[in-house]
């Protein structure tokens, strides 16, 4: 079988300090229907992390000062100016750019495979694996995407046959560019695909590949420089800092080339009558006014989670996930859903079924009746979640874990489902608005 090692970086290793790696969250605990209050067990990290310590701390030191960026002359354009471009050398750092790439502060990842899609050479072949996230799957095919044709592969049934299927679909694509878009690992089992050796293949083959690093950096170092990939699209707000902001980095060329993302102040060099002259990278791609405080949150993420300090989160990480996938294999009824199998290598998420219980209720009874958060549905990523669900069953239940994970609420968890598989929920529940929310409930906020 081909290994898939964590992607390994030539980010220089800095020592690791997990002591500041704390996540800010309110110690008010969260309200269940009896009435009771219990700390609330987040098993949510894949949708959205919460906020390290050091980017709230970062985040409350920039507040003062934010002001425009590359436009006044004021004292605070300047400090937002130079805290923006700092910003940008520590993600280029935290994604181990080389050093003429490019690095493009976007809203997220799926604005990132957008401004890609609408960046690649006109005609450009993407091949695109059917289990990614939505994110990842649907770009290509934008009216506004410049690829002539997208080529979308089965779910492999093995990290050998996505190897060999993208080599496949690669050497088949007419002559001229040719892009591989791939996740590194699954946002639906949180299996690690095999990056290197799809970058080998795809290289191969005179073709690019962009790695939706969405699941893996909050997870795992990830560097260009060392997988060879050519493009990485990660989001702030699954890598413990607020929403709005993510970057796409990698080479230079195919967005220099590209008309900008967006029309509009800060893309523009020169603007007449009658003409634009549009700016050089990274502004010809940040046009409007860029979300500083977005960039510093991430900057302070990406300075936090150095490599040493990712790869010791990432073993006391491990330790909690497999606690997690002992005790569900332990109840009767519980089945996960894997691509590869349960042995293959993974970062913290799991989605599960459990027999006579609908997804949406087992979520709904394990927040209102447990305190425990965790997401139900098919994950933006349906024809890989419904190909891997088991008979009967419309949608899944997804527990992902991060740094403020505890073994209590791994223990709760467990507790909970087996709990609710022996006896079903103690509560009613009814819809509303598309959610099961319970009835009645004395000790929800809503
Ligand atoms: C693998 C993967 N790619 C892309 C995305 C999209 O990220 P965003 O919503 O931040 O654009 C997600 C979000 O769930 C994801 O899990």
């Amino acid at each position: 079988m081909t290994t898939v090692s964590p992607i390994h970086t030539a980010r220089s290793a800095r020592s690791a300090n997990t002591a500041r790696c704390t996540v800010v969250s309110s110690d008010e605990g969260v309200p269940l229907v009896t009435g009771e209050r219990v700390e609330y067990a987040n098993f949510d990290y894949a949708a959205s992390a919460p906020c390290l310590t050091p980017v709230a701390e970062a985040l409350a030191e920039a507040l003062p000062y934010y002001a425009s960026v590359h436009r006044g002359a004021g004292h605070h354009s300047r400090v937002s100016t130079e805290a923006y471009e700092r910003a940008r050398r520590s993600a280029a750092r935290f994604l181990g750019t080389r050093p003429a790439d490019a690095v493009v502060f976007v809203r997220g990842t799926t604005d990132a495979l957008n401004l890609l899609a609408r960046s690649v050479p006109e005609g450009c072949t993407v091949v695109v694996f059917e289990s990614e996230h939505h994110a990842s799957l649907l770009p290509w095919g934008h009216p506004a995407a410049r690829a002539g044709r997208v080529v979308r592969l089965p779910p492999p049934a093995t990290p050998e046959r996505a190897v060999e299927a993208a080599r496949a679909a690669l050497r088949a694509a007419p002559e001229g560019p040719r892009l591989l878009c791939v996740t590194a690992a699954s946002n639906v089992t949180g299996e690690i695909w095999p990056v290197e050796e799809l970058v080998a293949a795809a290289h191969a083959e005179d073709a690019r590949v962009v790695v939706d690093a969405a699941q893996y950096v909050p997870h795992l170092p990830f560097s260009l420089e060392a997988t060879g990939a050519d493009y990485v699209a990660v989001s702030a707000h699954k890598l413990y800092a607020p929403f709005g902001s993510g970057v796409l980095a990698g080479r230079a060329d195919w967005l220099r080339d590209a008309a900008p993302y967006l029309s509009g102040g800060g893309a523009t060099r020169l603007v007449t009558e009658h003409d634009v002259v549009w700016n050089d990278l990274p502004a010809r791609h940040e046009a409007g006014s860029p979300n500083v405080l977005g960039a510093v949150a991430l900057a302070a993420a990406c300075d936090t989670l150095t490599p040493a300090t990712q790869e010791l989160l990432h073993i006391r990480e491990s330790v909690l996930l497999e606690r997690l996938r002992a005790g569900l294999a332990g109840i009767d009824g519980v089945t996960e859903l894997t691509l590869w199998g349960e042995e293959h290598p993974r970062v913290g998420i799991v989605s599960f079924t459990v027999e006579g219980l609908p997804a949406d209720l087992l979520a709904a009874a394990l927040s209102a009746e447990y305190g425990i958060g965790v997401r139900d549905g098919l994950f933006c990523a349906h024809p890989l979640t419904r190909r891997l669900l088991p008979g009967g069953h419309a949608q899944a239940v997804r527990a992902s874990l991060g740094v403020g994970t505890t073994g209590e609420h791994v223990d709760r968890l467990v507790g909970a489902v087996a709990d609710l598989c022996a006896r079903g929920p103690r509560w009613e529940y009814v819809d509303c608005d598309g959610r099961l929310v319970p009835v009645p409930d004395p000790g929800q906020v809503l």
